[in-house]
């Protein structure tokens, strides 16, 4: 590990855009130094390895919260390992991934997260940390939190959908948010109405109405904006802060809008796919529609708008992909029965690319506002900051120059992804990660992947940051 200059880039983080050098030595960020200062003209003159930014910004390494490598829970494996995932995250300038762990029936979760580390450990091209999956919640559950919450993993996700499975009832949800004001625990929610989604599942398939459409149709937005209401509502009573994940739709922002309103801490994700993608898509010919199937599903045009208006207007804070690949062919048992078609899209890859180019070349968000939605507010809410989210002195050398000129095309035959297809094939892109350095070493270099696996390390997280 030995010390870089990085020079003539603009340096962008949350709060500040300005031309400077950045000074690396070892793992860390030694000083942001003004273009041509006297230390930076010293340490040329020492030979430290000088590396362009010219035309570039510079910002932090991109945080993504969630991502399922390696995941099993579903019908069919998720196809990215955490070597092949975490890899394609680093080419796309994310330096920090935060992975779901659950345990196996009959198995608490602390058995759980060392099933995820003897999966992980040793694998990884960037850093990484757990969430907790809690999905059989009993009276040892608010144990298991506390055991875990020692062990670096401080956030929790709780299920109001998948009933019989992964399902949390009402009073098990407020017990948990409720120990999580006692605790500091994140509670993170997949909002959507299960029970009610169930009905129509059932009663589309007895219509015969099996195509892969239909999964859109039995999981309205109206369904995910009863839950989003109902879990703020418990969050409210618990006094306690709840983190909405995978949020699609503007119903559903509507409802976080008004928590928040009544002093509710409520935290909202979106992701690429709701930010991009319409229902559409799941009407294709031929099951290509098959491909698009996620849960929450993919929403109309206008919900699009809506959730960038709720990034720009600070309602909703993170920008994660629910990254969860699954390849044509695992597709296939639902060709009869869309509830039996795998859930989850890819997109680890692309997230700062697309942000950049939908926001922020799109007149949407600032330059900031970007760095902050993809770095600075993840690492915030997730425990991790000021380690990671910035640039500043003392940081993790977790750096990314990306050049807002070198536009290029989303293709499943260019992406890093194992997953046979691009839910964005044809995308074109108006930025590229150029160069991406993991605590002061260079993985990615002018595009090409320069790490290895067992780069990334563990990351015990602290408590989060409500008030990003
Ligand atoms: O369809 C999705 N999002 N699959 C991943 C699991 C989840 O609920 O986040
Ligand atoms: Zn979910
Ligand atoms: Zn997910």
């Amino acid at each position: 590990m030995g010390s870089y200059l990085i020079t003539g880039g603009t340096v962008v983080t949350a709060t500040d855009t300005v031309a400077a050098d950045v000074f690396i030595d070892g793992e860390q960020i030694a000083a942001i130094l003004a273009p041509g200062s006297l230390l930076g003209a010293g340490l040329r003159r020492e030979g430290v390895p000088v590396i362009s930014a010219d035309g570039c910004y510079v910002l932090p390494g991109g945080v993504d919260p969630h991502t399922h490598f390696e995941a099993e829970g579903q019908s069919v494996p998720v196809l990215d390992t955490f070597a092949t995932g975490t890899r394609a995250a680093a080419l796309g300038g994310t330096t920090t991934v935060i992975d779901f762990a659950y345990a196996r029936p009959g198995e608490r979760p602390a058995q759980g997260l060392d099933w995820y580390h003897s999966k992980a450990d040793g694998q990884c091209a960037v850093d990484y940390g757990f969430h907790m999956m809690l999905t059989s919640c009993d009276a040892g559950t608010v144990a298991d939190v506390d055991q875990l919450m020692d062990r670096g993993v401080t956030s929790f996700k709780l299920y109001t959908a998948y009933t019989g499975t992964l399902y949390s009832t009402d009073d098990v949800i407020l017990r948990m948010l409720q120990h999580s004001r006692r605790s500091g625990a994140l509670m993170m929610l997949h909002a959507e109405n299960g029970p009610a989604i169930d009905v129509l599942r059932e009663q589309a398939v007895e219509a015969g109405q099996t195509e892969p459409r239909y999964h859109a149709r039995t999981r309205p937005a109206a369904l995910e904006a009863e839950a989003v209401h109902r879990v703020t509502r418990l969050a409210e009573v618990a006094g306690a802060p709840v983190y909405i994940v995978h949020l699609s739709s503007a119903e559903g922002l509507g409802e976080v809008v008004r928590a928040r309103a009544r002093g509710v801490r409520v935290l909202a994700e979106t992701c690429p796919q709701y930010l991009f993608l319409d229902e559409d898509r799941l009407a294709l010919p031929g099951f290509e529609g098959a491909s698009f199937v996620c849960s929450p599903p993919l929403r109309a045009k206008e919900d699009q708008e809506a959730l960038w208006k709720g990034l720009s207007d600070r309602h909703l804070q993170n920008v994660a992909t629910d990254h969860c690949p699954f390849c044509r062919d695992q597709r296939l048992p639902g060709v009869d029965d869309f509830r039996k078609i795998p859930n989850g899209l890819p997109g680890v890859e692309h997230r700062l690319e697309q942000v950049f180019h939908g926001g922020v070349a799109g007149g949407k968000i600032s330059l900031n506002r970007w760095v902050e939605i993809c770095s600075t507010a993840p690492a915030k809410i997730f425990g991790l900051y000021p380690r990671k989210g910035t640039l500043a002195p003392g940081a993790d050398a977790d750096v990314v120059i990306f050049d807002p000129h070198a536009g290029h095309v989303v293709s499943a035959k260019t992406h890093h992804m194992n997953v046979d297809y691009s839910v964005y094939e044809g995308q074109a892109l108006s930025g590229a990660v150029r160069t991406v350095l993991l605590r002061g070493k260079v993985v990615v270099d002018d595009g090409r992947y320069t790490g290895a696996s067992g780069d990334g390390r563990f990351l015990a997280r602290g408590a989060s940051i409500t008030e990003p």
